[in-house]
Formats: structure tokens, sequence, C-alpha cells
């Protein structure tokens, strides 16, 4: 008989690269081990998916991902009851496998979701942990390894779609932020590719721009675009039509508030 072979190696090693701000990888840890659902809210490309992923892997925890939209019901979630060769066959949504399976069970920009969507979360996101189907009759107790994470960007997601107290106040919640100006440079060189002292004034262009965030722009930009900016620019691409193509036309539609940040871009780039 062939020896046993532990291929899974160290998850720390494997894991998504994920760079913490602060204590987010210990709070998560906790969070699951005491059966807490989380909620991560921060601007969009700062960092949360990957952070999940990360946190997954590290505790070898299967990860199911949910992108909510505005579409989004309690059925689809759940499950239903579909038309198959004449039979009607009661089939399985994300969240229900999540809980049957077990894991990490990620809804991606919930307050998006219907309204009805908070239904199914409550008695899943306390000390009950149930999951009722009500369609079946089925109540699933969620086992030890599920937990439900939600993330969403507060900054222009307006008032009326904001969470209710009553759903919010059932979370654990961390704020995400974009990294110190050192560390994001470290992130997008790893990313990316591109050595860092490239990458430095993309860095600070980010800075600059992130400053004009509620004056001309909805959202400042992501360290995603510096990832793409830098990923062009190790392509091949020069560096003032990779700033142009990947950390200005994606922030505007409007000619002046572009043409001010091209002149941004020109000062601190070249
Ligand atoms: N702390 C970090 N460690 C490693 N990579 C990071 C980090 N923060 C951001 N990144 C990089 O930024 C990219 C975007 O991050 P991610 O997709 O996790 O953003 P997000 O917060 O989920 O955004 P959205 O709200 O738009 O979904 C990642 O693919 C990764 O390249
Ligand atoms: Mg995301």
């Amino acid at each position: 008989m062939k020896p046993a072979v532990h291929a899974l190696g160290d998850p720390l090693a494997t894991a998504p690269f994920y760079a913490p701000a602060g204590n987010e990888c210990a709070l998560f840890e906790l969070a699951w081990r005491r059966g807490l659902p989380l909620l991560l809210k921060g601007p969009t490309g700062c960092g949360k998916t990957r952070f999940v992923a990360h946190m997954a892997a590290r505790l070898g925890l299967p990860l199911h991902t949910v992108a909510c939209h505005d579409d989004l019901t309690a059925a689809d979630l759940t499950g239903r009851y579909l038309l198959r060769g004449g039979d009607t066959v009661w089939t399985d949504g994300p969240l229900t496998r999540a809980v049957r399976e077990g894991g990490i069970c990620y809804l991606d920009e919930v307050v998006e979701a219907r309204k009805d969507v908070a239904v199914v979360l409550h008695p899943l996101t306390d000390d009950r942990r149930i999951l009722p189907l009500e369609r079946t009759g089925e109540e699933l107790a969620a086992p030890k390894s599920f937990m439900l994470v939600v993330s969403y960007n507060p900054g222009y997601q307006s008032l009326l779609k904001a969470l209710k107290p009553s759903t919010r106040q059932r979370f654990v919640a961390i704020e995400f932020d974009f990294l110190p100006a050192a560390q994001e440079v470290a992130v997008v060189a790893t990313e990316s590719g591109l050595p860092a002292e490239r990458v430095r004034p993309l860095v600070t262009l980010a800075g600059r721009l992130r400053a004009l965030k509620g004056h001309d722009l909805e959202e400042g930009v992501s360290t995603r675009l510096i990832v793409y900016c830098a990923s062009l620019m190790m392509a091949g691409l020069p560096a003032a039509e990779a700033v142009l193509a990947a950390m200005i036309e994606p922030l505007t539609d409007e000619p002046d508030v572009k043409a001010a940040l091209i002149e941004v871009a020109k000062a601190v780039v070249g």
C-alpha cells in the first residue's frame, strides 16, 4: 500500500496572498470559532473579497460566494422547486448548500438584495443558527464550521438601501479601507510584479485622487485599479498610457473632471 500523501501543505503558504491592515485575520478566526457572523464594510477594491478567500483557505474551509444584486430574492438563496422531466424537484440555492455542507458563505454586496432576504438571514445570524426552508418544511441547523460573511460598500449605497439595525446588529463588523501607502506599494508590487520603486508614484497618485472623492469623484481609485495599472506597465505599456487606461478612465465620464485628473497624474507620474 502506498503511504498517505500530505499534499495540502501549509494552508498559510498556499492561501491567496493577503496583506493584513490590522487584527482582522485573528478576529475572523475567533468569530468563526465562536459561530458569529461577520460584516465587512469598505470601499470598492480594497481587499474584502481577497480577505475572505484568504481566510477560507487558511482555515481549510469551503467558500460559497454569492454576488447579490437588486433582483436577488430569498428563494434565490434558499432554493426552489424546479420542473425536471415532468417532476417538480427541490433544488437547493447557494445559501442552503452552504448550510448543508458547512464552510463560509460570503454574500457580496448584501444591501443590494431584496428585503425578503433578511427574513432568511435573521434566524441564521442569531444564536439559533438555523435556516428554515418554508417550502420544504425543513429547518436546517448550521454545522459548527458554517459562517456567514457579508460585505457592502457604505460609500455609494444610498440610505434607502442601508441594512436595517435589526440586521446589522446580528453581525460582528470590520471596517476596511485602503492600506497605508508603504503597505499598498508592497501589495501592488507583489500582485503585478512591477518593482516597488515604479509602483510608488502610482500609489502617491492614488492618494491624490482619493483626496478628490466627494468633490469630483464618487469613489476614490481602488487598490484593484492600481494593480491593473502596474500590470499594464509590467507588460510594457508606458506609464502615462497605463495611468490613463487604468486609473483615470474608469473613474469618470466627465470631460472636465478627466482633464483635471490627467493634470494631477502628469504632476505626479510624469
Ligand atoms: N490587503 C490586500 N492584500 C492583498 N491584495 C490586496 C489587498 N487589498 C487589495 N488587494 C488587491 O486588490 C484587488 C481587489 O481587492 P478585492 O477584490 O478583494 O476588493 P473588494 O474590497 O472585494 O472590492 P469590491 O467591493 O469591489 O468587491 C485584489 O485582487 C488584490 O489584487
Ligand atoms: Mg469584492
